[in-house]
């Protein structure tokens, strides 16, 4: 998107101890010997490796970010980590919405909106995660699902600067398949739309990623489609030369 600065973000998911973090280091060490890089580049990580991954990443251009956060400040909600907390760590973004969290927790759109506002309130921004499951395309309910997840999960107070959109179709997270050049770009210009219909200029300059089997492989041709200002990384972003080459596609 013109004037849109791409982002290249990972998910590390329930992965990652001590062991993982040489990963990151060679992930710093790959990014910063380039000059200007066209892009920003985060990793969302387990929240017990964030302050040692900001630590590792502190002279860098990566960026440390959370998986996950409860709306609330602090209190009584055990097991819980608070947006407060993550930026407490080093974080300085949040994805919130991940279908994974929206299926094994049950997680609502509204639900999702108050945590992308604990994030802003935080001084994080909110990864807004969108996407159809394999039925809901199939039924061809893929657009109507997307518009109601994006209406309903993205608070009004929106801007280009606290928020990013990542489509990622359920069916292909961790699968090895992907949709189309066509439907993901379809998807992307819908996206963008709503966006734009609903927040105006803040809409058009949004990154919307993609998300979904990203690899070195195919990333490059991801990133060409019209209105993918990067994507959202899981299984590829664990080993850095992989996430290193990802970030070359753009
Ligand atoms: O959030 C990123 C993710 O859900 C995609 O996972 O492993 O298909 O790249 P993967």
């Amino acid at each position: 998107t013109p004037g849109v600065t791409p982002l290249v973000a990972g998910n590390w998911k329930m992965n990652g101890t001590a062991a993982s973090l040489g990963e990151i280091r060679d992930v710093c060490a790959g990014l910063d010997h380039k000059d200007a890089l066209p892009h920003e580049t985060l990793l969302c990580l387990p929240a017990t490796l964030i302050e040692r991954a900001a630590s590792v990443a502190a002279d860098s251009v990566l960026s440390i970010g959370g998986e996950d956060c409860h709306p609330l400040e602090s209190g009584a909600h055990t097991g819980d980590i608070s947006a407060e907390m993550l930026a407490d760590a080093g974080a300085t973004a949040v994805i919130v919405g991940h279908s994974e969290r929206r299926t094994d927790h049950s997680e609502t759109n509204a639900l999702v909106a108050d945590k992308a506002k604990a994030a802003w309130r935080a001084g994080l921004s909110a990864i807004v995660c969108v996407g159809e499951t394999r039925e809901e395309r199939e039924s061809g309910n893929a657009e109507n699902v997307v518009a109601s997840q994006l209406a309903g999960s993205v608070p009004d107070a929106m801007n280009a600067a606290n928020t990013v959109i990542a489509y990622e179709p359920v069916w292909a997270i961790g699968t090895g398949l992907v949709p189309s050049g066509d439907d993901i770009e379809a998807m992307h210009a819908l996206i963008r739309r709503i966006m734009t219909e609903r927040f105006g200029s803040e809409g058009e300059g949004v990154r919307i990623l993609y998300g979904g089997s990203v690899k070195p492989a195919n990333a490059k041709e991801i990133f060409s489609i019209a209105n993918v200002d990067g994507g959202l990384v899981g299984g590829a972003s664990l080993k850095a030369s992989d996430f290193l080459a990802i970030c070359e596609g753009v």
